[in-house]
């Protein structure tokens, strides 16, 4: 798949910077025969893209068969939403890596309220919460038919009520249901339900109940609505559609054998052009008009005489911490807006709305916690938990079994707790982040507040799992904890839109800046936000404006091939960019150099 273009010349100092993650844009770059920079500030290419391995002991520790866990992306919906992680799947020849991912076990644990049942037995009506004081009997009673055509109860007939509607509308037409989601894009979630939804028990003490039930029904893919109460309604409803597209009846959830750090190696082999790790970008300034012979004194640019040298062209300069100033004719930042925030940007030209964006686009916490044990435990002794995950109001909240070395004898690798929001915050607090390359030796000094968080982790895995907590504790090999909030080269695991920041700042994120020669990537900059899926558009996006603004004649191929990779409200954005917008930015740049 895919013939490298024909006849795209490049000048002979062009050259595009990108800081970080932004494999992707890369790999599409070099396919156009553009040079490139990725300029990493970790010591580590991938970004998110984390697969943490168990360092073997030969005393406290012996190696298993996968000794691993993705502290970051972890498994893949073959969804729509989805489709450009499986196409690089198979672009990089990983579909055979490619392993099924249990999402949902009918045996997973749902321990709420404190009463014990399974996943098989619950999603009927009241469940776990008809004895809390508060909850209305008419909640617990309510049923509705969901987008599947399924009769659902309690909060999951709520929410169905609440938002099938826009999912639908989504789904059926993405521009008039893009537009159908904006007009309640002021409201959070919470403020949505509390005044357009069907009854939705809001009242006294059943807030919390609420939240609860939410994570009950994360099991049916519809418990962002519940659990992000402070998100928009729109960022909730965005992230429903990737869990549970209405458009197919059965979705195959798959992860990478190895670990998803597999795809980020490929994506790095596939480049001629290595990324520069410990590249920690310090300021971005641009565009500065500057003759080639200006920027490269040394090269030998001016022997080419098909190159006007002494012309001047528009430059981005970026200073690179020990390397000093590099000079591109675009930078694209696929860092978190957090992290551009920590580099001085005062010089690149930028619409207020770009800093705003920079500013206080919003990401969500997240934290995961793994304990590789001597046995698979979860999957002997009639526990029959082989992947999916199990669900609690306890503070561990969920559990995920691992879907890869199922059956295995030996030592395994469980998630023993994945949190998001508030929760993750509070575990986070208890965790001495470690580097994100740091292998961790398993006879090390636990911090006393881990041994805190460990003694929590244990209780709840043995109240879950009717496990003692003895057994629990002798069981294991090694732990490791990464938050993501306190990690200084993400501060944050992934965007997740407050109220009113699709409608006012998205669209100034999904267009380029500095006169067309900056260009914000990542998925943030996208509709696919928490996914590999939203980086990848994000790519595709900024390729798009660069071949547009330089190389106008290559975009039809381009689009041809790779689409134009918008969704939603991108798409009448894409169409002015691609057409008025970015000649109006050309013709800007005509006046400076006539100027
Ligand atoms: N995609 C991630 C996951 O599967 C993160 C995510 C969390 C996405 C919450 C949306 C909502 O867990």
């Amino acid at each position: 798949e895919g013939t490298p273009p024909q006849g795209i010349t490049v000048p002979p100092w062009y050259r595009v910077g990108i800081s970080a993650a932004g494999l992707r844009t890369a790999m599409l770059l070099q396919k156009w025969g553009i040079p490139y920079d990725v300029l990493e500030a970790s010591d580590r290419p991938g970004g998110r893209i984390f697969t943490y391995k168990f360092v073997p002991d030969p005393q406290v520790s012996p190696a298993g068969k996968h000794d691993y866990y993705d502290v970051g992306p972890m498994r893949y919906p073959h969804n729509e939403a989805n489709e450009a992680t499986f196409a690089l799947f198979e672009e990089l020849g990983l579909t055979p890596k490619l392993d099924k991912y249990v999402f949902s076990n009918p045996d997973g644990v749902m321990f709420f309220n404190g009463k014990r049942a399974t996943v098989s037995v619950t999603g009927g009506p009241g469940d776990h919460f008809d004895d809390v004081q508060g909850v209305d009997q008419k909640y617990i009673n309510m049923t509705a038919t969901d987008l599947h055509g399924s009769t659902v109860y309690g909060v999951d007939a709520c929410t169905s009520i609440a938002f099938d509607g826009f999912r639908k509308a989504l789904v059926d037409n993405p521009e008039q249901g893009w537009e159908k989601l904006m007009q309640y894009d002021w409201a959070s979630t919470r403020a949505y339900l509390a005044r357009e939804g069907p009854e939705f028990p809001f009242t006294g003490g059943y807030d919390q109940a609420l939240s609860e039930v939410g994570y009950q029904a994360y099991e049916s893919h519809r418990y962002h609505y519940c659990l992000h109460l402070a998100p928009a309604p729109s960022q909730s409803i965005l992230d429903s559609l990737e869990f549970d597209d209405p458009s197919q009846e059965s979705v195959e959830w798959k992860c990478i054998e190895g670990g998803t750090e597999v795809l980020a190696k490929a994506m790095v082999d596939s480049l001629t052009t290595k990324p520069k790790c410990n590249h920690q970008v310090s300021s971005i300034e641009g565009p500065i008009l500057l003759t080639p012979n200006e920027c490269f004194p040394n090269s030998s640019f001016s022997t080419h005489s098909e190159w006007q040298h002494n012309i001047a062209f528009p430059f981005m300069k970026v200073d690179v911490v020990g390397t000093g100033v590099q000079i591109y004719s675009h930078v694209v930042s696929s860092v978190p807006f957090a992290n551009l925030s920590m580099i001085n940007t005062d010089d690149v030209k930028m619409t207020y709305a770009q800093r705003q964006a920079i500013r206080s686009l919003t990401y969500g916490p997240s934290v995961k916690v793994a304990i590789k044990f001597k046995s698979r435990w979860w999957e002997q002794n009639g526990q029959n938990l082989k992947g999916g995950s199990s669900y609690t109001d306890r503070p561990i909240r969920v559990v995920v079994y691992p879907s890869y070395g199922i059956g295995e004898d030996g030592p395994g690798v469980l998630i023993v707790s994945y949190t998001w929001t508030q929760d993750a915050l509070r575990v986070g607090s208890l965790i001495k982040n470690p580097d994100w390359s740091q292998q961790l030796n398993p006879k090390r000094n636990h911090p006393p507040s881990e041994e805190l968080m460990l003694q929590r982790i244990y209780q709840d895995l043995s109240t879950l799992h009717n496990v003692p907590i003895q057994q629990l504790k002798d069981d294991t090999l090694d732990y490791h904890a990464f938050n993501w909030y306190a990690n200084p080269y993400t501060m944050g695991a992934f965007a997740l839109f407050g109220p009113g920041q699709f409608s006012t700042i998205y669209k100034s994120v999904i267009q380029p800046t500095a006169r067309g020669r900056f260009h914000f990537a990542g998925e943030a900059a996208s509709v696919h936000h928490a996914w590999i899926a939203g980086a990848l558009d994000s790519a595709t996006r900024v390729v798009n404006e660069i071949l547009q603004l330089d190389f106008p004649e290559h975009l039809p191929k381009f689009q041809e091939e790779h689409g134009i990779s918008v969704a939603f409200s991108d798409e009448q954005q894409a169409k002015k960019q691609f057409t008025k917008g970015m000649f109006a930015m050309e013709l800007e740049e005509a006046e400076i150099r006539a100027a």
